[in-house]
C-alpha cells in the first residue's frame, strides 16, 4: 500500500523519564510498541516518518528518522521541531503528567533521621494541547475506568481529530503486550470498536482513518 506517499507523519513513543537525581527517575510501564508499530506501518505505506521516542528496549526501525529524547520537556521541544512541516502528529507516547520540581544534582542519600522523604512534583507541559500547527492531531487515552467518557473529553480538550481509547484493564491489551483492544473516536463522534488485534494491525486501522483526514486538510 502506498496511500501515504509523500506525507510527513510524526509519531511519539515510549514512556518519558523525569529525573529525581542523577541515578533515579519517575516513569511508567509503556514499552513503545504501539508507537513503533505506527511509525513502521506509516513508513510501509509511503510516509516520511519522524519517530520521537523516549527510552525503550526496541531497536531503531530502518527508513525512519528517529529522535531520542528522555523527558516530557525534551519531547515537547522535539515535537515542535519535527512537526514544523508535518501532515499529522500521532502522540502514542505515555508522557509523564508530573516531574520532580527540581532534579537534584547529587544523588539523594538515605536519611539517617526521619522515615519519610517528600518529593515535590509539578505538572509537565501537555504536548498535544500546547503544540500548534495545521496538521491532523491524533491522541491516545489509556484508561482504567470510564473509558469512552474520558476519551471523548480528551478529544475535545486537546482539540484532536481522532482519539484511540485504550482499556488498559482488558486482558492482552495496553502496556507491554503485542496486542491491543481499542475504540477509535473522531471529531464527529463516530465510534469504531475494534476487536483484539496485533498492535501492527491496530496501527493500520488508525492510519486507514487518517488517510481521508489528511486528504481533506
Ligand atoms: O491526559 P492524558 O495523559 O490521558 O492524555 C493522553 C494523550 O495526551 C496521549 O496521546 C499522550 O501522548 C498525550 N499527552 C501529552 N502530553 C502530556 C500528557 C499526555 O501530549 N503531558
Amino acid at each position: 500500500m502506498d496511500d501515504l506517499t509523500g506525507k510527513r507523519i510524526v509519531v511519539t513513543a515510549g514512556g518519558t523519564r523525569e529525573a529525581i537525581d542523577p541515578v533515579r527517575y519517575i516513569s511508567n510501564r509503556s514499552s513503545g510498541k504501539m508507537g513503533y508499530a505506527l511509525a513502521e506501518a506509516a513508513r510501509d505505506r509511503g510516509a516520511k516518518v519522524i519517530l520521537v521516542t523516549a527510552p525503550t528496549a526496541l531497536p531503531d526501525p530502518s527508513g525512519i528518522e528517529v529522535v531520542h529524547i528522555v523527558s516530557a520537556v525534551q519531547m515537547k521541544e522535539a515535537v515542535i521541531k519535527a512537526t514544523a512541516q508535518a501532515d499529522a502528529l500521532i502522540m502514542a507516547a505515555a508522557v509523564a503528567d508530573y516531574q520532580p520540581k527540581s532534579a537534584v544534582k547529587e544523588k539523594i542519600k538515605r536519611q539517617t533521621a526521619g522515615a519519610e522523604l517528600i518529593l515535590e512534583l509539578v505538572r509537565t507541559p501537555d504536548i498535544l494541547a500546547e503544540v500548534k500547527g495545521n496538521f491532523i492531531r491524533v491522541g491516545f487515552a489509556a484508561e482504567s475506568e470510564h473509558l469512552l467518557e474520558n476519551a471523548r473529553d480528551k478529544l475535545k480538550r486537546k482539540n484532536l481529530d481522532l482519539i484511540i481509547a485504550n482499556d488498559i484493564t482488558a486482558p492482552d491489551s495496553g502496556f507491554d503486550v503485542d496486542t491491543n483492544k481499542v475504540t477509535l473516536i473522531d471529531r464527529d463522534g463516530k465510534l469504531e470498536d475494534l476487536p483484539l488485534m496485533s498492535k501492527r494491525e491496530v496501527a493500520d486501522k488508525i492510519l486507514d482513518r487518517m488517510v481521508g483526514m489528511i486528504g481533506k486538510r
